[in-house]
């Protein structure tokens, strides 16, 4: 498998830019606290649970399925605004002009996982993807264009920054697990430690 466009930037936050990174985090947390996601149809609970920040977020539930919405499903209210550090990001090594609208934020607690899929719910493919870990390593897979092309997988460590883009944009990827105890970033957070990944997005064309 030859996918040109994954771009793997390990350790592009320091320790210090990670926790300046948490802490914008937990203030915008405070506003917009993490909830437990529903799959379409079945009403299945995601076992990651989310937030959002920016202008979009993406949501899914039973009745609506997956979908960007400008407010969160439970409190009603705007999104916080995604942190400056995280926009920087997007700037130097997205290689797209526009600003993302979506920064997905997901928390992975011990022995939760997230199932290979495509992220596939944006008008405007040409932007990336581009994600960032916090805490707790994961394995994380990605495979190609079909559920059934082959997989690789590899760990992603705090402070690591990946893009999807080009045709590894629409490739299928996921998190088979999250390694408790590798980092002891969001222990004062969450004590039993976990991983935060940020996925930041471009959803509508320009
Ligand atoms: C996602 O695909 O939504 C998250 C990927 C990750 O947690 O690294
Ligand atoms: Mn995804």
């Amino acid at each position: 498998m030859d996918l040109a466009g994954l771009g793997v930037h390990p350790g592009r936050f320091d320790r210090d830019g990670q926790q300046r990174l948490v802490a914008a985090l937990r203030t915008a947390v405070a506003e917009a606290p993490f909830y437990t996601p529903t799959m379409p149809r079945s009403g299945k609970p995601f076992s990651v649970r989310m937030t959002n920040l920016g202008p979009l977020g993406w949501v899914s539930d039973k009745e609506g399925g997956y979908r960007y919405q400008s407010t969160h499903p439970e409190t009603g209210r705007s999104w916080p605004a995604i942190p400056e550090m995280a926009m920087a990001v997007w700037q130097e090594i997205s290689g797209y002009p526009h600003p993302p609208e979506a920064c997905l934020v997901n928390y992975y607690a011990s022995g939760t996982k997230m199932g290979l899929h495509q992220d596939a719910d944006e008008a405007d493919f040409s932007a990336p993807v581009v994600s960032i870990s916090l805490g707790d390593t994961c394995l994380f897979r990605i495979g190609g264009m079909s559920r059934k092309d082959t997989t690789r997988s590899f760990r992603l460590s705090s402070g690591d920054v990946v893009v999807l883009g080009g045709d590894a944009r629409m490739a299928f990827h996921g998190v088979d697990r999250i390694y408790p105890g590798t980092s002891t970033l969001l222990r004062d957070w969450f004590p039993d430690g976990g991983r935060i990944n940020l996925t930041l997005r471009r959803v509508t064309r320009p």
